[in-house]
C-alpha cells in the first residue's frame, strides 16, 4: 500500500486519498467513448497543469514504493483499442491544459525555425498559432484534434514519400518526465537515446514539451483521380506517390477502383481561393442513412455494396469548402492555406462522426514500398478468394480503404525505420495499408464476415516483412507482429527505457507484449 507525503494542490491530495485506498480500477475510453476502453484498471485521473506539476505527482506517487506504480499519459485519446495502459490499476495523467507554445522562432526569409509546443497542443491549436506568425509545420502532421505528444510517443505520420511526414521528423528536441520524475531533455543527434525518444510508445516517460521545426506558411493544391483498379495493381505505385509533397491512394475494393489524392505547394498570390477541408464531419441526416445501411450489412452483402457505392461517389467529389464564405467547393483543383487544405476540422454545422455513433475497427501495417504491387495484389487474392464463396466483401469507411506512404525515417521503433535484420529494403520509403471498417451499433459488434479481417491480418504479416502502427491495431495483431521487428532495435531500446524507467512505471500492454518486462 501506498503512503504519500502530504501535499499541498487539492488535485494531489485527492489522489492521495485514493492512493491509500485502492479500489477497482475503472475503465477510461478513447475518442470513440464508453465501450471502447483504452484501459481496464484505472485508479485515478489526473489533469496536468504545468510540467512542473506532472514532475511532482510521479514523485509523489513513486515515493515509498515505486515497483507497483503504473502511470501513462493520456492526450486525446485517439487512438483505437486497449493499448495505452498496462491492465494494472494505472494512474492517467491527461495532458490536455499542458497546452503553452512558446520560443518561436523564424527568421523573415529563413527556410525554418523553431517553436516549442507543451505535449497537450494539438494539431489545430499550433496550426492557428503558427498561420498567424506566417509560419506552419509542412508535413509532418496527423489529424486536428491529436496532441503533438500523442503523435510523437506513438509514431504517428502522414503520407509522402517526398517529404519527411512523421511527426517526429518535425521534433529537435523533448523534454521527458522520467520514472524518478525528474525532467530529462534529449536533443536529436543519432545517440540511441534520441533514437529511442524518436518513437517512444510513452515507455521513457511522459513527454512534456517538444521543440519543433517550422516553416514558411505555404499556400498548397489539392487534387484527386479515379483510377481503375488494374492500373494501380500493375503500376508504378511509387510513381503515383513520390513526385508530390504530400500523397495517398483510397481503395475501393467492390468498386475495383482508386482515388488518388495529392497535394503540392503553389505561390501564396497564385490564388484568393482559401478552401478548408472536412476530413471526419459528417450532417445527423448523413450519419443516420449511413448507421442504417451498415448496421443492415452486418447480415446483407448488398447493403456493404450499396455503402461503397454511395461512398465512393461523394468521396468523388472535394471534401472542402471556402472558408470564407462556407461555400461548397465543386471542381479540383482546390487552393488554400497549408493545414486548411491537407487537414482542415469540422464545418461549422457537423460534428465529427463518431459524434454519431458511427465507431470503426481498424488495422495499420506498414511494408516496404517496393513490396507496394506484391502486397494490394495479395490483398486483392483475399478479396477474390470470398468472392469464389459467393461472400461479397467491401470497404464499409466512408473514404475506402487508406493506401499511406511514408519517406524513410531512422530510430528505434519507428514503422518507417530501415537498416532492419528483415533485410528488406525499407530506406525507399514504405506503404502503409490501413484499413478501417464499420462497427455495427447491434448484436454482438462484429462485421459481416468477421473471419475475413482476421485473415487479412493474419496473412499479411505472416507473409510480409511489415509493421504495426502504435495506436491503430489490436494486441493480438500486436503479438503476432513481434516477429517481424529488428531483436536488435528491441534491444536497444530497452536498454535506454530501463535507464529512463528501471520500475517500469510507465509501461502499456504493448511494452509487454514487445518482451520489455
Ligand atoms: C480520426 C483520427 C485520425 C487519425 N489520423 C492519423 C494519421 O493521419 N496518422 C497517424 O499516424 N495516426 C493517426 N491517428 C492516430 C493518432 O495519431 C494516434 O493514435 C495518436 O497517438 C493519438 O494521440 P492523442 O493525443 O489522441 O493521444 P492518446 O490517444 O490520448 O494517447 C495515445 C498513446 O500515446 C500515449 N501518450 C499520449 N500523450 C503522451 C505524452 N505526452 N507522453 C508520452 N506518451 C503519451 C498514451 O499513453 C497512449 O499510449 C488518427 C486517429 C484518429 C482517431
Ligand atoms: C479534467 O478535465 C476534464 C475536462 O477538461 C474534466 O471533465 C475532468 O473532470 C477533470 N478531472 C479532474 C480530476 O479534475
Ligand atoms: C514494493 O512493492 C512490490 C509490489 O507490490 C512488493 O513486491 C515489494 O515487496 C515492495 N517493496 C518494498 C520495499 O516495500
Ligand atoms: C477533441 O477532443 C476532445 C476530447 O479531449 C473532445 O471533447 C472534443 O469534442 C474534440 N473536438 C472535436 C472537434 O472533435
Ligand atoms: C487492477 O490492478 C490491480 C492492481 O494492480 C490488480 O490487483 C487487479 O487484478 C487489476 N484488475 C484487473 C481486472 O486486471
Ligand atoms: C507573386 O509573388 C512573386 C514573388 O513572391 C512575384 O515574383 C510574382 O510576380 C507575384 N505574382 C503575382 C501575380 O503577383
Ligand atoms: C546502417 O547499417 C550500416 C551497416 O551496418 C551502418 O554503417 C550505417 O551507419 C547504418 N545506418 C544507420 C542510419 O544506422
Amino acid at each position: 500500500m501506498l503512503s504519500l507525503p502530504s501535499l499541498s494542490s487539492t488535485g494531489l491530495l485527492l489522489l492521495a486519498a485514493s492512493a491509500v485506498t485502492p479500489a477497482a480500477g475503472f475503465e477510461y475510453n478513447t475518442f470513440d467513448g464508453p465501450g471502447f476502453p483504452s484501459c481496464h484498471n484505472v485508479s485515478r485521473v489526473y489533469n496536468a497543469s504545468s510540467v512542473a506539476d506532472v514532475s511532482s505527482l510521479v514523485k509523489s506517487l513513486t515515493a515509498s514504493n515505486s515497483t507497483s506504480v503504473r502511470v501513462r499519459a493520456a492526450g486525446k485519446g485517439h487512438m483505437w483499442y486497449d493499448t495505452q495502459c498496462s491492465d494494472a490499476w494505472t494512474v492517467i495523467v491527461r495532458t490536455e491544459e499542458l497546452s503553452g507554445i512558446s520560443d518561436f522562432d523564424l527568421a523573415p526569409g529563413a527556410d525554418s525555425g523553431s517553436v516549442w509546443v507543451e505535449a497537450g497542443v494539438t494539431f489545430f491549436q499550433l496550426a492557428e498559432y503558427l498561420h498567424e506568425r506566417g509560419a506552419s509545420v509542412g508535413y509532418t502532421l496527423t489529424n486536428w484534434n491529436i496532441t503533438f505528444g500523442g503523435s510523437v510517443a506513438m509514431g504517428a505520420h502522414r503520407s509522402s514519400i517526398r517529404e519527411e511526414s512523421m511527426v517526429a521528423a518535425g521534433a529537435l528536441a523533448m523534454d521527458i518526465i522520467d520514472g524518478a520524475g525528474d525532467v530529462r531533455r534529449v536533443v536529436r543527434d543519432d545517440s540511441d537515446e534520441w533514437l529511442a525518444a524518436s518513437t517512444s510508445l510513452g515507455l521513457l516517460g511522459i513527454i512534456a514539451r517538444i521543440q519543433l521545426k517550422v516553416y514558411p506558411d505555404t499556400k498548397v493544391y489539392a487534387k484527386q483521380e479515379t483510377l481503375e483498379e488494374k492500373d494501380v495493381l500493375d503500376g508504378d505505385i511509387y510513381g503515383l506517390i513520390a513526385p508530390y509533397a504530400t500523397a495517398n491512394l483510397w481503395w475501393w475494393p467492390y468498386k475495383r477502383k482508386f482515388h488518388q489524392r495529392y497535394y503540392d505547394p503553389v505561390p501564396a498570390n497564385s490564388t484568393a481561393q482559401e478552401g478548408f477541408q472536412n476530413t471526419f464531419s459528417v450532417t445527423e441526416l448523413e450519419a443516420v442513412t449511413a448507421r442504417t445501411m451498415l448496421d443492415s450489412g452486418k447480415y446483407l452483402a448488398t447493403s456493404n455494396m450499396l455503402a461503397e457505392e454511395i461512398f465512393f461517389g461523394l468521396w468523388s467529389k472535394p471534401n472542402f469548402r471556402e472558408k470564407t464564405t462556407n461555400e461548397e467547393i465543386k471542381e479540383w483543383p482546390v487552393y488554400g492555406w497549408n493545414y486548411d487544405v491537407l487537414i482542415g476540422g469540422l464545418y461549422p454545422d457537423q460534428k465529427p462522426e463518431w459524434d454519431y455513433g458511427l465507431a470503426g475497427y481498424t488495422l495499420e501495417l506498414a511494408f516496404p514500398v517496393t513490396m507496394a504491387n506484391k502486397m494490394l495484389k495479395r490483398v486483392r487474392q483475399l478479396f477474390d478468394d470470398e468472392l469464389k464463396k459467393g461472400i461479397v466483401m467491401t470497404s464499409t469507411y466512408r473514404s475506402g480503404i487508406n493506401i499511406k506512404f511514408g519517406k524513410a525515417y531512422y530510430d528505434l521503433l519507428g514503422q518507417v525505420t530501415y537498416n532492419t535484420s528483415d533485410g528488406a529494403d525499407w530506406t525507399k520509403g514504405a506503404i502503409m495499408f490501413d484499413f478501417p471498417s464499420y462497427r455495427p451499433t447491434i448484436g454482438d459488434h462484429k462485421r459481416f464476415n468477421e473471419p475475413f479481417y482476421h485473415k487479412v491480418a493474419n496473412t499479411l504479416i505472416d507473409e510480409f516483412p511489415c509493421r504495426p502502427h502504435w495506436t491503430k491495431n489490436t494486441r493480438d495483431v500486436f503479438a503476432r507482429a513481434v516477429k517481424n521487428l529488428d531483436p536488435d532495435h528491441l534491444r536497444r531500446f530497452n536498454a535506454v527505457r530501463k535507464q529512463f524507467d528501471p520500475h517500469g512505471i510507465y509501461r502499456s500492454v504493448i511494452g509487454e507484449i514487445l518482451g520489455f518486462y
